[in-house]
């Protein structure tokens, strides 16, 4: 469900006209929409209500403060992978007793703050990160409650770069290793064993790996408690797949069904990471063509939205749906490349893609971009980066002011030798 919609011709988010907003604001900018974002959130919480996870919403994949403040007033925790993203979910007013802090890179002083913060918990990577964590912890005269990620070592049929549950991934504790992971967290004496956490990847579409990760991970509690080690929480991540094109996702209700049948018996806590399923679908980046360029091969439309704005497309060859802001009538299409002003060839959004014929000036919408979108936005080709507007009912709020010149160089310093 989302609130993005054509009335009479003209593309609105939720009860505003997309073209006032570019008029007002100009191009390009993210647009998201105050009402999906809420719906997705209580669509998620209602099909999971059984189980009644401690739903800990993935910064990553968008990190503005209003967003998540939206998530934090709906009761939300939050999912951090940063200091950074840290300071961001307390300033959006999440209770740090529903913060999760993982990532496989923490420093010390990440460490040091999160502990002096007082979170939930971490979700630990290796044993080199336990041993620090626990030192930290016992200089700080705290002790640290983990969980430990755990790579069941299957296959989550995703893009490559989305897998992490793969036995050649860079994350969590092997699961032949994992055994050895939790021996060394209970000798460690301000280490507090929690429970355990898979993160198998991202935008998967089926409900299989979601199945085989959890029958892992509730064998691997099976041998945990020969041991004597209590399992209190499991965490299950985040991944669920939403629509780009033409996926077929299993549904929030077939998702919850499966992590409910396994669990609920076990009566564990649960924590889910969703980020992409509650973002992807709630944001479009809109942009205005510039250019239009017929070349011996191809037709380019240019437009003023680059891949330092978003990524995805050159960067996973994602395909995002775009539609002319204003609904095009006649029937003309034409097979185009829509591409931005970046010096590099992977500067694309589509690729010999059948579009309806536009002109320059017209704007263009490309959907799916509220998760993953400004959150990997960057300054190359020393671009400000776009604005983000919030839309609620008839209202819409800038939520992030372009970049300026100014905010390009606001760290930039001068050695006096080139002060001359
Ligand atoms: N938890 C952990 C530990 C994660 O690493 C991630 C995402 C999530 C939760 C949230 O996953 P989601 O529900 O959004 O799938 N930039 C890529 C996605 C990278 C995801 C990284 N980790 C993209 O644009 O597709």
């Amino acid at each position: 469900m989302h609130s993005f919609k054509y009335i009479d011709g003209k593309l609105h988010c939720e009860d505003v006209r997309v073209e006032k907003i570019a008029l007002e604001i100009g191009t390009p900018f993210y647009l998201y929409s105050y009402q999906t974002i809420f719906n997705h959130y209580n669509s998620f919480k209602r099909a999971l209500k059984e189980i009644d996870p401690l739903i800990c919403y993935a910064y990553k994949a968008n990190s503005n403060m209003a967003i998540c403040k939206i998530f934090a007033k709906a009761g939300g925790g939050a999912e951090v992978v940063s200091g950074g993203e840290l300071a961001q979910a307390l300033k959006s007013g999440v209770s740090p007793d529903k913060i999760v802090f993982s990532g496989n890179g923490k420093t010390e002083k990440e460490i040091c703050f999160a502990l002096k913060s007082n979170i939930l918990m971490f979700d630990v990577d290796s044993q080199a990160e336990l041993r620090l964590l626990n030192k930290v912890a016992h200089s700080l005269g705290k002790n640290a409650k983990v969980v430990l990620r755990v790579n069941p070592d299957l296959n989550p049929q995703t893009h490559s770069y989305l897998a992490t549950g793969l036995k050649k991934s860079k994350f969590g504790f092997g699961f032949d290793q994992a055994l050895d992971g939790y021996k060394l967290a209970r000798d460690l004496e301000n280490i507090k064993i929690a429970g355990i956490h898979m993160h198998i990847g991202s935008q998967i579409t089926s409900l299989d790996p979601f199945v085989e990760g959890l029958d892992k991970i509730i064998f691997l509690m099976g041998e945990l408690k020969k041991i004597g080690i209590e399992i209190e929480y499991i965490n299950v991540g985040g991944g669920l797949g939403i629509v780009y094109l033409d996926e077929e996702p299993p549904s929030l209700e077939n998702y919850a069904q499966v992590i409910t049948s396994k669990l609920l018996k076990l009566k564990v806590k649960v924590i889910c990471e969703p980020g992409r399923v509650l973002m992807g679908n709630a944001g479009i980046l809109v942009s205005r063509v510039l250019y239009r360029k017929e070349t011996a091969e191809k037709t380019f439309v240019i437009v003023d939205a680059g891949m330092n704005d978003f990524l995805r497309p050159a960067f996973y060859q994602a395909h995002h749906e775009i539609k002319p802001v204003r609904q095009k009538e006649e029937k003309e299409k034409e097979v185009v490349d829509i591409v931005g002003p970046i010096c590099e060839s992977a500067d694309f959004f589509a690729r010999d893609r059948e579009f309806p014929k536009v002109k320059e000036g017209e704007l263009l919408s490309i959907f799916g971009a509220g998760a993953y979108g400004f959150s990997m936005a960057s300054n190359y080709n020393f671009r400000c980066r776009p604005a983000e507007i919030l839309v609620s009912g008839e209202d819409y709020f800038v939520i992030r002011k372009r970049e300026t010149y100014e905010d390009l160089v606001k760290n930039e310093k001068m050695p006096d030798i080139l002060e001359i």
